[in-house]
């Protein structure tokens, strides 16, 4: 199913310039660019992009105990409370300086983008990948510096969460559908 995916290049992958580098690989896989814009985010934009929501924030807290957890080492906090944590870490990080706000189009591009993008730590994030190519960040690392892991980039999680997000940052008249010359060849119906 054709879909949509919220990609933010986050302020590490501005200042260390990797804009052109990471927005051509969604572009050589032939995912189609149909917003794109760089952005100084204010505090109400990132409070909205990083919802106050109990589930997401549970879910950040615990993928964070379980890493921990299979180093040995167990965490005290529960899940919500380092959840709002990091919520207001990334609040003050992407607010610091500007980002790029793009949306991506095609088949399955939610799941997709995610693969290209990597896991969340960048220490463990596989090669090939963009977290793992241009970041060796970690859990631990982030921790001790009281930060949020400089992961580069977010891509959405979901088509649902990709339209929530897509309204944060872009007006409806700043999206541009186009055609790419090789969807007629993708998209083609043979019978
Ligand atoms: N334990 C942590 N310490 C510091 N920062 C964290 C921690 N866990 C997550 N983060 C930061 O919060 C962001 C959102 O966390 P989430 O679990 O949704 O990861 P993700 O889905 O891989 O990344 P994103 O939502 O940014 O695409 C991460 O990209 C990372 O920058
Ligand atoms: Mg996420």
């Amino acid at each position: 199913m054709i879909e949509r995916s919220l990609v933010l290049l986050k302020p590490d992958a501005v200042q260390r310039a990797l804009i052109g580098e990471i927005i051509s690989r969604f572009e050589r896989t032939g995912f189609k660019v149909i917003a794109l814009k760089l952005v100084n985010a204010s505090k109400d934009d990132a409070g909205r992009h990083y919802a106050d929501d109990e589930s997401w924030l549970k879910s950040v807290g615990d993928k964070t105990k379980k890493s921990y957890e299979a180093k040995g080492t167990p965490v005290a906090d529960d899940a919500l409370t380092i959840g709002k944590r990091i919520r207001q870490q990334l609040i003050d990080f992407i607010t610091m300086s500007p980002s790029v706000a793009i949306v991506l189009e095609g088949h399955d591009v939610v799941n997709k983008v995610r693969t290209i993008v990597g896991a969340t730590a960048p220490s463990s994030a596989l090669p090939g990948t963009i977290r793992g190519d241009f970041a060796f960040d970690s859990y631990g690392l982030a921790d001790v510096s009281g930060r949020p892991i400089q992961n580069l980039i977010h891509a959405s999680d979901s088509a649902e969460s990709a339209k929530r997000e897509i309204a944060i940052w872009f007006r409806s008249d700043e999206l541009c559908p186009y055609q790419r010359v090789d969807e007629a060849l993708l998209y083609r119906k043979v019978k």
